[in-house]
């Protein structure tokens, strides 16, 4: 493709997240959307109206067989990842984004993994908070050096597993230079968050050995540590790295008090402002969906690989949970893991 061209976009599930990608596939020149999705017909309306798309259809394969997009895009509870992975494939689509969570479990994410390498097919999954100003200022101070060696990644979350966990993973990993993850421990209490349409437990902790030797701590859920400075409940995270000569961490915040980053490097202490906003965050995530169309050297740095990898942290933690020990990476098929933590708790 020539850096001109034009790619074309289809989105399924016009949601709050679905409306957040399509407003800023519309609002980006190389981009053009040609249909949009939805099983509520009241939605599917509304957002053909507010973004200007004729095409909507409530079945997603149809919609895809129909538009022959270059981007598929999905934004679906949890529960519904391969049925549109395979639909995407099969439609000979060059790139699917979705939501976070990957899958819901091992056995869905290998499969859904199989399809698109198999297709040649890139994937981009949403973890889009590490465009905030604030998460890249922690990068670059951990980056430089400032806070010495690191042994200690860690992030957490008030917010339960499958909103938060691969998140918390996704953006410590990153400040571990995404070292591979070897082997997790982990730990699990609480069955109350099984109802929800995120099920899982009430509350999961994990201990991560990363092959570069630094360990990564991961807690979220009811139980993990407040964040008094940030107000708003689900942007209670924090997320960090300590070195041999001081830290440095971001605080989620946005939509209220709160939220920022700070440090102690071998200068002293530094802190600065931020906060999680989609608004800030959706267009270069978009972008880098348009960069690395044009070039296959610009990898996103929120490509499926990266993304699957964290997923096989969470889901590593759940069967230690069950299992108990240590439980080795890469992880095989076996039985559902939310199933069997639900019926171990
Ligand atoms: N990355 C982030 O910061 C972030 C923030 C919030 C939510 N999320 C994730 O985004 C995903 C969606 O969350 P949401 O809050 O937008 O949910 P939502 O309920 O607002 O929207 C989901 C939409 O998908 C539609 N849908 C369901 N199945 C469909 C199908 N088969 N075909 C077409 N449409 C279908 C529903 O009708 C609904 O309109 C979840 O996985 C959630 O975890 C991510």
């Amino acid at each position: 493709m020539t850096k001109s061209s034009i790619y074309t976009v289809a989105v399924a599930g016009m949601g709050k997240r679905g409306m957040h990608h399509a407003d800023a596939v519309a609002k980006n020149p190389r981009l053009r959307l040609v249909g949009l999705c939805d099983l509520s017909e009241e939605r599917l309306d509304a957002a053909r109206s507010k973004l200007g798309v004729s095409y909507g259809n409530p079945d997603a394969t149809q919609m895809l067989e129909d538009t022959r997009p270059d981007v598929f895009i999905f934004c679906t509870l949890p529960h519904v990842r391969l049925p549109l992975i395979e639909a995407g494939c099969r439609a000979g689509v060059q790139l699917v984004a979705y939501e976070k969570p990957v899958a819901t479990s091992m056995n869905e994410a290998l499969e859904m993994q199989r399809l698109v390498r198999e297709a040649g097919v890139k994937t981009v999954v949403s973890h889009q908070h590490r465009y905030g100003a604030h998460y890249r200022r922690v990068k670059e101070i951990i980056a430089s050096g400032a806070i010495g060696r690191v042994h200690t990644v860690y992030g957490h979350a008030t917010g339960w597993m499958m909103h938060m966990m691969t998140h918390l993973v996704d953006y410590a990993s990153w400040y571990n230079d995404y070292a591979e993850p070897e082997w997790v421990v982990g730990q699990a209490a609480g069955v109350g968050k099984f109802a929800d349409v995120h099920a899982s437990p009430d509350y999961i902790a994990a201990l991560v050995q990363y092959a570069n030797g630094v360990r990564g701590v991961i807690e979220c859920g009811e139980g993990a540590p407040d964040v008094p400075e940030v107000e708003a409940w689900w942007r209670k995270c924090r997320i960090g790295a300590q070195g041999t000569e001081g830290f440095a961490e971001v605080l989620t915040g946005g939509g209220g008090a709160g939220g920022g980053w700070r440090a102690v490097t071998r200068d002293g202490f530094m802190s600065g402002p931020g906060g999680m906003d989609y608004d800030h965050d959706m267009p270069p995530y978009i972008q880098d969906i348009v960069n690395w169309l044009d070039d296959p050297a610009n990898v996103h740095p929120c490509n499926g690989e990266r993304a699957f990898t964290g997923f096989q942290v969470m889901m590593a933690a759940c069967r230690s949970a069950v299992q108990r020990g240590k439980v080795s990476l890469p992880l095989g098929p076996g039985p559902s893991e939310l199933e069997e933590l639900k019926r171990v708790l």
